[in-house]
């Protein structure tokens, strides 16, 4: 089992993540992406969106806003029903999900499948205690809303509240006939948004796995309500093999986790979580939801403005069901930093660090390395041909095991390492991160090579 603190560590040394606001002591669970971090996230986007926009011919992107009318969040249910059970140690002051204190001290209860009554007298009537001071004495359950709210214009009165929006979703679902009318797509067709979301939630932690502040990826696929479990499946499929094929993450890592009835929101017909095996246990990276015709309906309602769908061919109206892929960024950059994360023991008895990242999504793809200083000028007119089509580095300190090693633990997949013969046969030496292996080739023929 990996040990996930001298990950977190690593991953703050080498500059992929920072405490946010450090300087200031921090805030809690909120987290700065470094240089690393910044590229390695830019990476994986620009994958999901290569494979969900741009290579499947059945969809479109947008960019919605992060504020949107109030009455969005109204028409969804947002404002009444988007709480988390919240509950107080009143020794200690802690603050804990009732939830969660449960499932964690008492695995076999099924959570999920309780009201907030029930969770309530469960923590009365059972020996539930608090993990920070072994006390049993808890304050009853309050519903916690964990949409964040703030005003628009200079009053605060609460005509000009708006939400920060806790998922990207409902800006798709407002804009599916702007969309619908301006591609003239046909059902099946799906919409993608990517950005940030925002839940204030109770018991943030492990490191990005779950933050207030996050960024989503999420396709709203619409289609003919009788072929949804159709499309529900093949949904499920194009995501794991996104994780298995793009990501290369660790088959025996992954697994679908199918949602039982009880558990199932309302309006759901069927959900089913991809989970990945972290250090702390199985944790959620991608929902794949038939949310039916539930979000439409709604803002149909609430908006008076028909979201209906008319046929082409037979002039049927339908307000067409939905099937929803929706990922977090930040867990799919957790996911591969720990799945890639390795220590090897080298043959001198040495440790080394290497971070297996696929090499589509590494931060830098290619170190450039001159043996000496005096080759830093041939070195560097490599990097600056190089750099136009990869990012590279460009590192001239420190010994050529040493450099090889830095990059190593940064996953940079390979090391081009300019010697004195290089002057004499413009050849440079290529150096594999995963079996450290090398190969001698012309310069003008690397480029080619990486390709
Ligand atoms: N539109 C559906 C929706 O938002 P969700 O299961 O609440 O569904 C989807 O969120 C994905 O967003 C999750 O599978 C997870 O990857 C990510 N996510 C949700 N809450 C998160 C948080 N607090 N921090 C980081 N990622 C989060």
């Amino acid at each position: 089992m990996k040990n996930f603190n001298k990950i977190v560590n690593h991953l703050i040394t080498t500059g992929f993540v920072y405490p946010s606001s450090e300087i200031y002591g921090g805030l809690s669970n909120s987290w700065d992406y470094g240089p690393l971090g910044v590229e390695l996230k830019q990476n994986i986007k620009k994958l999901w969106w290569q494979k969900f926009v741009h290579e499947s011919t059945l969809n479109v992107g947008i960019d919605s806003a992060i504020l949107m009318n109030p009455k969005v969040w109204e028409a969804t249910g947002h404002v009444t029903s988007f709480n988390d059970p919240l509950i107080d140690c009143k020794s200690c002051k802690m603050r804990f999900r009732a939830d969660e204190l449960i499932k964690n001290q008492f695995p076999n209860v099924n959570v999920d499948k309780m009201t907030n009554d029930e969770l309530s007298d469960f923590v009365k009537n059972n020996d539930v205690v608090c993990p920070n001071c072994g006390k049993h004495n808890f304050t009853d359950i309050r519903q916690f809303n964990m949409m964040f709210k703030t005003h628009i214009g200079v009053t605060d009165d609460s005509k000009s509240v708006v939400y920060l929006r806790p998922e990207t979703a409902q800006g798709v679902f407002v804009n599916f006939k702007n969309v619908q009318r301006t591609t003239r797509k046909k059902l099946p067709f799906g919409i993608c948004n990517v950005g940030k979301s925002f839940r204030n939630e109770i018991t943030p932690g492990n490191f990005i796995f779950r933050t207030r502040e996050f960024e989503q990826m999420e396709c709203e696929f619409f289609v003919k309500p009788e072929d949804d479990l159709k499309w529900y499946d093949y949904w499920k499929k194009y995501c794991m093999d996104f994780l298995l094929n793009e990501l290369s993450i660790l088959k025996d890592n992954l697994r679908f986790r199918d949602h039982e009835k009880e558990e199932l929101a309302f309006y759901s017909k069927a959900t089913c979580d991809i989970e990945y095996n972290f250090p702390f246990g199985w944790g959620e990276i991608w929902g794949i939801a038939d949310r039916t015709d539930y979000d439409l309906k709604k803002h149909m309602e609430y908006s008076k403005e028909s979201l209906e769908y008319v046929d082409a061919v037979t002039n049927q109206k339908i307000i067409p069901y939905v099937i929803e892929p929706s990922v977090g960024l930040d867990r799919l950059m957790l996911m591969s930093l720990v799945d890639s994360y390795d220590e090897e023991t080298l043959e001198n008895g040495e440790t080394r660090i290497v971070m297996h990242l696929d090499k589509k999504i590494a931060p830098i793809k290619i170190a450039i390395l001159p043996l000496s200083k005096q080759l830093s000028e041939k070195a560097l007119s490599i990097y600056k041909q190089l750099v136009k089509k990869y990012n590279c580095q460009f590192d001239e300190s420190g010994s050529i095991g040493k450099r090889y090693r830095r990059q190593d633990s940064i996953g940079t997949p390979f090391c081009v390492t300019v010697d004195f013969d290089t002057l004499n046969d413009d050849c440079v030496t290529i150096r594999f991160r995963d079996d450290m292996s090398q190969k001698r080739i012309k310069v003008e023929e690397i480029s080619k090579y990486i390709d």
